[in-house]
């Protein structure tokens, strides 16, 4: 039986309230939302996803004043961050309040916090009077939703209720910054672009596989956000063999032969406006089935980086 959707964000926080799963709207990617205090409730979060639990969550507030709710100190480099970049796609790890149940850290001793600027999910939250536990609302490893349908579909018989709040706007998931005593690490590039970060943290690093960040980040597994169409990744898109069926995603339409299906992400190159309909292009080309999507590079800068650490996850699963 396929969950009811609501637009009722009173609806939606009576029943985390209660310790159900609801999927909520946020400024990235829909979450899957459960009481972060409530480890019942966090459990079935894993069950839902088939998420391995040693994937820690990202707990959400409903503002910048509750972070002593979950984490016992907010370093200079992490207030300053929250300060300019919160509400909005920024995650800041910081050390774990014991509240916060142990499952959703998967026993780390950190904490991965945000506040969403959404506002039905700000309104959630302050209803529900909890801090929420939430992953991204898909099944592990699979394409993240931005949209209540894509919830529907992968986790519709699982969950207890999806409050719709349309697409959302900034569509990739947030930028996950660890702020450490010499440095802003960036552990997941995201929503909030790495050039942002750097203004106001000072220097910065991309975590690599030198920098000690697993177990901890599978959104930094090398596979991950996978279609079930094979992608492949490419700085220029080939032509097609003949009779077979590809699907071409890119960011500025330029007329090719070949293709079953094209998903032209910004007809003006604006790479703010290809991240937010990024996942439902690919959500897109997915189900129709084609034999291979070929993705073709977006400039590394902003939100193009985002986008690029996607597709290549994606294309490095077999
Ligand atoms: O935009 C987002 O961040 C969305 C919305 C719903 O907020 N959430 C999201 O959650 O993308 P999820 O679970 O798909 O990705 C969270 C990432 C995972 O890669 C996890 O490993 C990392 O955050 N993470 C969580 N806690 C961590 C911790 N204490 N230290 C390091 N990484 C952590
Ligand atoms: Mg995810």
């Amino acid at each position: 039986m396929t969950c009811r959707l609501t637009t009722d964000p009173e609806e939606a926080a009576a029943v985390i309230r209660a310790g159900g799963l609801v999927a909520l709207p946020t400024e990235t990617v829909y979450g899957l939302g459960a009481d972060a205090t409530n480890s019942t409730a966090v459990a079935r979060i894993f069950a839902a996803k088939q998420r391995p639990a040693f994937d820690p969550l990202i707990v959400h507030l409903a503002s910048f004043e509750q972070w002593p709710t979950v984490a016992t100190d907010l370093p200079p480099r992490a207030r300053r961050l929250a300060e300019r970049f919160w509400p909005g796609p920024l995650t800041l790890i910081l050390p774990r309040q014991p509240r916060i149940s142990e499952l959703v850290t998967s026993g780390l001793p950190t904490v991965a916090v945000r506040v969403p600027r959404h506002p039905l999910m700000h309104a959630v939250l302050e209803q529900a009077g909890c801090p929420i536990a939430a992953p991204s609302a898909n099944c592990f490893g699979r394409l993240s939703p931005t949209r209540a349908e894509h919830v529907r579909d992968q986790l519709g018989d699982v969950i207890d209720l999806i409050l719709d709040g349309g697409s959302c706007d900034v569509g990739v998931e947030s930028t996950i910054v660890r702020p450490d005593a010499e440095a802003a690490t960036i552990l997941r590039v995201g929503g909030l672009p790495v050039e942002d970060v750097a203004a106001v943290a000072g220097p910065v690093r991309l975590a690599t596989a030198d920098i000690p960040t697993a177990p901890e980040a599978p959104g930094m597994l090398p596979q991950h956000y996978a279609p079930r169409t094979p992608i492949e990744l490419v700085t220029t898109a080939p032509a097609p063999p003949t009779g077979a069926r590809w699907g071409l995603l890119t960011l500025a339409p330029t007329a090719r032969d070949g293709y079953a299906a094209t998903e032209a992400l910004s007809e003006t190159g604006d790479l703010v406006r290809a991240a937010a309909r990024f996942f439902a292009a690919l959500h897109r080309l997915d189900a129709l089935g084609l034999d291979r999507i070929i993705a073709v590079e977006f400039p590394e800068t902003g939100l193009g980086r985002a986008i690029n650490d996607r597709l290549r996850r994606a294309a490095a699963t077999p």
